[in-house]
């Protein structure tokens, strides 16, 4: 029985297919209303997936707890399957599509069994946005069905945009945990030992085994708004990117949009909401998106980009009314939040939120107090929120054209030799630093060695081979007149006693002035062998007494440990052979022959 209000012939007919292979006891198209997502959460509450917490507290708000075997991204079980082995490149796990389909097809075998499958159609991107598109998820997770409709426009309406013949994403996923006539589920059915994230990038199709979250399980985040995406953007001359999407307006309103790429966990929903610092009366932050960033060149020859999600998935761990009250306040109603601590009154906790109650129940249903070793949230607990309970979500955040885009920034996690900002002297020198750019390992990197080369924090999520994406990126600076400026920074800069050197949250609003004063061709900047460099005379410093000296340590690299960069990047070039784009082993030398010019005619830090 299905109640299927589309007369989509190619929709039907897949499901239909999905239907004959998972073999669900029923089936449901998700229409994407209030009553119909009341109704899979009070379904939730009943089966033990779903706490309700205090109304009074947190109203229409919930909390699950995942099984600790499923808690994050799994990269070492995510593939690219291309035809070709070499069109997944060597930072990808690759196998063979006709091998994946044949493994697949027999773990969906059955797979529903005892479960309902919901059929989950959505929009990324603002609902007939011509920089939008439509994916729909088959999923036997209702968690996944709810968190769905906050992330993404989901129901009938991706339904009504789609019509009878456009063109759509198949996402196909299972917790693969089907139920033997009436046996009884688990809070959290998964079957971890079994997870496979496939991904399909020639005919664009996703499917997902095994797990219930985040980005292996809500599909039309990473799997399909960034490593299909990146494919089709490929194709068709856009970005698919792992950026915020932020707004800064000066007291006299000019406003700037900027798109920031940090890795995972590396302060992008911070960053997305910041709240500018003393000093900086007037100004405002505005947010536009906190994880992905889809742009397109418009007809005016500028880049424009849109959030394709509709909501944050956030790391709940840090996030207080200090570092980031604007999350705090999207907060405060109609959210889910996975594997953070539930208190005594039926409200939520982690570490950072506030100070620690003298009792609650962590994220695996223990008692918990302050003594315990233990956290009491998951570090990589999350929170799913509505974009626009965000008290800065940015007036044209659902502009279906979008917002201009007039810089580019990289950050990595980096305690050492890595200066606050510099500016790339040019389109390919800011490619070249964002293919190089280094990061220190977060939790869904199991296994890989404390920094990795994370190349414009996309390295989990380019759906194709890493040195072909470099010379899309290469390529869409030459089809732009004035392309956006490219800026690295870093945050995350330690001393010799392990303590960060940069206040950052709200004060990263300095670096962000300073990146858009140079945009507008109104601030000073020295050359350095890296590049453009602030001088401390050069930030705005009202309101924070930050010493010039400090300033210099956080921003100098020594002669030696850049050349040893430098020949870093040599091995981190040398794994991609002949797909390498010309112009980075070029950028490389020319990095070179600064950095071993004589010390007298170069500082690598700006101190004057
Ligand atoms: P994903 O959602 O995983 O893609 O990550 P994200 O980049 O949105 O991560 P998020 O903003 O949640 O990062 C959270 C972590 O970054 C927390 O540990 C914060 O304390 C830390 N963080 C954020 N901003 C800053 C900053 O300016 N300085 C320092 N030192 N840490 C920061
Ligand atoms: C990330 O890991 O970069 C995330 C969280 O944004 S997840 O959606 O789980 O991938
Ligand atoms: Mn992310």
């Amino acid at each position: 029985m299905s109640n299927a209000k589309t007369k989509h012939a190619r929709l039907l007919a897949w499901v239909d297919e999905m239907e004959a292979l998972c073999k669900p006891d029923h089936v449901h198209w998700c229409d994407g209303s209030q009553e119909e997502y009341d109704r899979l959460c009070e379904l939730m509450v009943q089966g033990g997936t779903f706490i309700k917490l205090n109304p009074e507290k947190r109203p229409n708000s919930f909390l699950a707890r995942s099984d600790p075997k499923d808690v994050a991204r799994v990269e070492d079980r995510t593939f690219i399957c291309s035809a070709s082995k070499i069109d997944a490149g060597p930072t990808n796990n690759w196998m063979d599509p006709r091998e994946m389909k044949a493994k697949l097809a027999k773990s969906f075998d059955g797979c529903m069994r005892g479960r309902t499958m919901y059929i989950v159609p959505f929009s990324m991107g603002p609902l007939g946005s011509p920089i939008a598109h439509i994916g729909v998820q088959v999923t036997d997770s209702p968690y996944v069905a709810v968190n769905m409709r906050i992330m993404t426009r989901m129901g009938q309406r991706a339904l009504d945009v789609l019509g009878e013949s456009g063109e759509f994403v198949p996402c196909m996923h299972s917790v693969g945990r089907p139920l033997a006539d009436g046996a009884k589920d688990v809070p959290w059915p998964c079957n971890p030992e079994q997870i496979t994230i496939a991904h399909f990038p020639e005919t664009r199709e996703i499917w997902s085994f095994g797990s219930g979250y985040g980005g292996n399980a809500l599909l039309g985040k990473k799997c399909f708004a960034l490593r299909i995406a990146s494919v089709m953007a490929r194709d068709e001359g856009w970005l698919a990117e792992h950026m915020l999407i932020v707004g800064v307006e000066s007291p006299d309103g000019e406003r700037t949009y900027v798109g920031a790429a940090f890795p995972s966990a590396c302060g992008k929903t911070n960053f997305a909401m910041m709240v500018p610092p003393k000093g900086f009366e007037g100004w405002k932050i505005w947010t536009v998106g906190d994880d992905i960033a889809w742009i397109k060149p418009g007809k005016d020859g500028k880049l424009y980009a849109i959030n394709p999600e509709a909501g944050f998935f956030g790391v709940a761990p840090g996030t207080g009314a200090n570092t980031n009250p604007n999350a705090i306040a999207a907060l405060t109603k109609n959210c889910i939040f996975t594997n953070v601590a539930l208190t005594d009154d039926g409200d939520v906790w982690w570490e950072g939120l506030s100070e620690a109650p003298k009792h609650c129940i962590d994220w695996q249903g223990r008692d918990w107090t302050p003594d315990v070793k233990t956290p009491a949230a998951h570090p990589n607990s999350r929170f799913t929120a509505p974009v626009s309970q965000c008290p800065t979500a940015d007036p044209s955040w659902e502009a279906p054209g979008g917002v201009p885009i007039s810089a580019f920034i990289f950050g990595g996690r980096t305690s050492k030799d890595m200066p606050l900002v510099f500016q790339a002297f040019n389109w390919s020198h800011g490619v070249y630093l964002a293919a190089t750019m280094g990061s220190e390992a977060t939790a869904a990197a199991v296994g890989q060695a404390a920094v990795r080369r994370d190349p414009m924090a996309m390295l989990p999520f380019c759906g194709y081979n890493m040195a072909d994406y470099w010379g899309h990126w290469l390529n869409m600076g030459r089809r732009i007149p004035n392309p956006p400026r490219i800026f690295r920074v870093n945050w995350f800069r330690k001393d010799d006693d392990g303590k960060f050197m940069w206040p950052g949250f709200g004060e990263n609003m300095r670096v962000l002035k300073w990146i858009v004063d140079r945009v507008r061709g109104r601030a000073y900047a020295v050359e350095s062998p890296l590049g453009w460099m602030p001088r401390h005379d050069d930030l705005h410093w009202a309101g924070l007494d930050y010493d010039p000296k400090k300033f210099h340590e956080l921003m100098v690299v020594s002669r030696e440990a850049g050349r040893h960069e430098a020949v870093a990047h040599e091995e981190h070039f040398d794994r991609f052979y002949d797909r390498l784009p010309k112009e980075l082993l070029y950028e490389r030398e020319l990095l070179r022959s600064r950095l071993w010019r004589s010390p007298e005619t170069w500082e690598l830090s700006a101190e004057h």
